[in-house]
This record gives C-alpha cells, structure tokens and sequence, in this order.
C-alpha cells in the first residue's frame, strides 16, 4: 500500500509550489539579493553556531518548513519520546537516551517505572571503576597497571566511542585506547600484536551481546590473553557491556564485570551510555560528564524553540528540502578537524541506519524519499578527493561543513589553513565561476551548504554536537513518518551467512563463493 499523507498536505504542497515558484533563480541570485542574510540565517547557543545562510533558500522557505514540521506533530512526537513512551512501535521499545544526560533527578518513567536512579547508579559505577583503573588502583592480573584499553564492538557500539575518543584526545591521559570491529581479524591482530597482555583491559560492548563479528574478535581476544597470562586472569582483563546478562556470563564473564544498558537505549544513540566506557576511561569521569552536559544543553535548546529557530529542526528540515524538493540523493560530511576525522563514518549509521527505510510507521510505502546517502572525509584531505565532484559533477550534492573557531592545540598557521580552506569551498560551491577562459575551468556552483563552528572541540561542544545531529535524525523521521530507531535492513543479510556457514561446503573453500549464493537463492 502506498502512503502519500505526508505529499498530500497542505504543506507540502505548499512547498513544492514555492519550489517552482524559485526555478527560475540561481543560489548566488538568492544568496546575494538578501543583505542580513547572513546573520537571520543562523541559530547559535552556547558556543554552537548552525549558518544556513548558503542554501537555495529564502525566509518563505523557512516558514514553510517549520509549518510542515508543525503540520506533521513533531512537537507532540518529541514530547512523547522525552516522556518515555514506546515510540520504537516494531521494537515496542522507549527511546531514551535523552535520560542518560539528564540533568536533575526529575523521573523519566517508562512504563510507571523511574529510570533515572538505575542511570546514575550505573554512572556511579563506571566512575569508581575508570578512576580506579585511571589511577593504578585496578591492576592486571599479574599485578601491573592497566595501560590499554580495547573496544571490542561494532556499529554503535563501536562509531561513537571510537569518535569521541579521537576527537577528544587531547582530554586523555593515562590509558592508551584502541578499537576493533572488524569480523577480519587483521584489525584485532594488529593491534593486539604490539600490546602486553599484562596491562591491557578488554571491553567486549554488545547491547545484544549475539552479534557475530564482537564475539568472534572477543573469543580470538580471550584465547590470546589466556595463551600468554592463564585461564585465570580473565576476570581481570574483560568487562562486558550489554543488555544480556545470560550470553555475557556464557562467554566468561562474571556479572560483577558487566556494566548494564538498557532496551530503550538504542545502538547508534548509546555513547552517553556504559557503551561509552572506553570514553569515560580516557578521557576521565568529569570530562565525561562535561560531555553529557553539552548533550542536554542541545536537548533544551530543542525542546523549548520554536522550529524556526531550531538548530536541529532546521537542519533536518532543510535536509528534507534538499532531498525532497531539491532533488539531493546524498549528503557530503566535511569536518575542517582531524579530530573529527570519523564523524562522517559515525553520521552514516546514524543517518542511514536510522531513516534509510521507505516502509511509514503505519506500514505502507512512503512516497517521497528519506535519508540521503552520506559520505565525507576531512576537509582538506576531500579537497584532493571527491571534491572534483562535488564542484563539477553531475550531481548537485550539498555539504555540512564543521569548523572549530578556536583550536589552541593546532598550530596558528594549519588553523589558518583550515579555516580559508573551508571558507574557499563553501564559496566555491555555492557561487562558482561562471565564465573561464575554457569551458572546463567554469564551475557552476548552485551547490548549498550548511556551516556548523564549534566555539572548541571540547567535551561539551562534542556532546552538543552529536545531540545536534541525534536530534535532525529524530525530526526527519517525524516528518518522513518512520521509525527511525529499528534497523530491520540489516537481517536478512546476518541470517544468510549464518545459513551459508553452516552449509556442507564452507564458503571458505576456493572459488566456492558464487556457487554458494546462487545455490541460496535458488533454494538448491
Ligand atoms: O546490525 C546492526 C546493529 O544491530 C546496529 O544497530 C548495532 O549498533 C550493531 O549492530 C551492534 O549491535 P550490538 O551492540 O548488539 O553488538
């Protein structure tokens, strides 16, 4: 069944009159008929600014996209996830992550039950445990000081603390973190081989804890720590975090090593969480909590201003309108900051995993797209990539771009780079040049972008920064009317390779791989 509610509102429709009613003009021509654009077409907060002065956009257009967020009940959608109800209707699960950086005791109940003693308790836990390994206190097996620290986990359990962790290096001391997910054990190998075993703490993060590749990296883990210190010494050396006590104890695990999440945190959103504990463990208890912090200033911010001035509403709002009435199919990422290196990669589960469906809440096929496809990469380093292509493809791709306003780490000079560098292209994109001695030297511009400056990239504007985009994922689920926090994509896949590894013929045999999944699909 096809669901065309959204298309047939009233404003949509209204927007897509207003997107004929603009054919006729260029990027420049809007960008440039309008003087103050530059200040009206920004929201900042607490050391956050969000510019959207370069898009094909004007004040109409903005008007109309917060009506069609009003249209589409995103106030009352926001005030039912902050409430704890079971808005993951597939899962019939709440979505609560807001609740792990709540500030105050005010209870957040999910089904009449409170959630927030059992947040701080596990806070309280994982603070007495990362200062106690942070300060020699939890020593090894054999006696000596933790000094590594590996993050065995995938997708969420993996992309956010793996970010955090390099975008907050700075703020670390003491341990050494690294990360593994990959199911190839190259990734493990290489990484382990240069440790000593004596000084390095596993943690094996698994909301589910069933998940292929984190157990079979946790399982090559534990023979090898066993091979070098005894059976004995695992209790030392492995931490669980998950939801499933019973396949965490089954592995090895004892629960007074396991650190518990919940069912209403979901993968993607749960680096606030004891998924974050490699986080907390580089980076220590308080900038942890200046992290969260950052995060609930961000869901203030979007829970108490009005859409217009909303800096994740409009940011998803003008994502819609680029995927829906402009026509984008993707989104370029383009941190100005080595430090941000993986957000890109973090953004894609986010975005992707969250909206990239076309089945509505209520079951029928959506009629207008959803989630973009989203790639990026360092700034500079783009520039001598995939940037041809943005300023001269056939596509019209439009790109975030993430600045840091202050860095007293960099040296002067790089900061200067980075940031003529990033301004030169917001430029470029947008405007162009239109005539050239040759006609491959013309670039056309009409490419729109969205500039994103963190005062710094400290704890605090990292975690507004991830709400921020946590928060455009939620609203542009609202609107396209999905469930932006189940992933069914993602299983049949997993249940045809655990089919296929378990055929006669292993797939691991020569030249067998074909053969295999044709003979899958045919049933034979
Ligand atoms: O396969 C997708 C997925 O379920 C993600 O949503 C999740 O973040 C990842 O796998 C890891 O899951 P888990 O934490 O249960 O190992």
């Amino acid at each position: 069944m096809i669901a065309d509610g959204l298309a047939r509102s009233k404003a949509w429709q209204d927007l897509q009159r207003h997107r004929e009613s603009l054919r006729a003009r260029s990027l420049r021509d809007i960008v440039l008929a309008d003087a103050d654009r530059l200040a009206r077409f920004q929201i900042a907060h607490r050391g956050l600014r969000f510019n959207f002065a370069l898009n094909f956009a004007t004040s109409e257009t903005v008007d109309l996209l917060a009506k069609l967020a009003g249209e589409q009940k995103l106030e009352e959608a926001r005030a039912r996830m902050f409430a704890g109800e079971r808005i993951n209707s597939t899962e019939n699960r709440a979505v609560l992550h807001t609740a792990l950086r709540q500030k105050g005791d005010a209870p957040v109940r999910v089904d009449g039950k409170d959630v927030i003693p059992e947040i701080r308790a596990t806070r309280r836990r994982m603070t007495q445990f990362s200062e106690d390994v942070r300060e020699g206190r939890r020593l090894g097996a054999t006696g000596k000081p933790i000094r590594h620290v590996v993050n065995i986990g995938i997708g969420g359990s993996d992309l956010g603390p793996r970010l955090a962790v390099k975008a907050l290096a700075p703020f670390a001391k003491r341990v050494e973190t690294h990360f593994v997910a990959n199911a190839d054990a190259f990734e493990l190998l290489s990484i382990i081989s240069k440790l000593d075993p004596a000084e390095t703490l596993f943690l094996v993060v698994s909301k589910t804890f069933t998940t292929q590749e984190t157990l079979l990296n946790a399982n090559t883990a534990h023979r090898w720590l066993a091979s070098k210190l005894g059976e004995a010494a695992t209790a030392r050396h492995f931490v669980a975090v998950s939801v499933n006590q019973k396949e965490v104890e089954k592995f090895g695990i004892a629960a007074a090593n396991m650190f518990p999440i919940w069912d209403w945190v979901g993968g993607r959103f749960s680096l606030w969480s004891a998924v974050g504990l490699s986080i907390m463990l580089a980076i220590g208890p308080q900038h942890f909590d200046a992290m969260l912090d950052g995060a609930a200033t961000m869901d203030d911010h979007f829970r108490t201003v009005p859409f217009a001035q909303n800096m994740p509403v409009m940011l998803a709002l003008l994502g819609i309108w680029n995927r829906d009435f402009l026509g984008s199919s993707a989104l370029a990422v383009l941190p100005y900051s080595e430090r941000l290196r993986d957000f890109p990669r973090y953004l894609q589960q986010l975005e992707m995993e969250s909206n990239g469906k076309t089945v509505t809440r209520d079951g029928h096929s959506a009629t207008y797209e959803t989630a973009p496809v989203i790639f990026g990469e360092c700034g500079t380093v783009g520039q001598h990539s995939f940037h041809q292509w943005l300023h001269q493809g056939s596509d019209i791709v439009p790109a975030d771009f993430i600045g840091i306003v202050e860095d007293d780490l960099n040296e002067p000079e790089h900061h200067r780079a980075l940031q003529a560098n990033m301004a030169a292209q917001a430029a470029a994109l947008a405007f162009g040049r239109p005539q050239a001695a040759v006609p491959q030297e013309i670039y056309p511009g009409g490419r729109p972008s969205n500039l994103i400056l963190l005062d710094r990239l400290d704890p605090f504007h990292f975690g507004m920064l991830i709400a921020l985009y946590e928060h455009k994922v939620f609203t542009q689920g609202v609107v396209w009317n999905i469930n932006s926090f189940d992933q069914p994509g993602v299983e049949l896949g997993k249940q045809m390779a655990r089919s296929l590894e378990t055929t006669k013929a292993g797939i691991d045999e020569k030249d067998v791989i074909l053969e295999q999944v044709f003979r899958f699909v045919s049933g034979r």
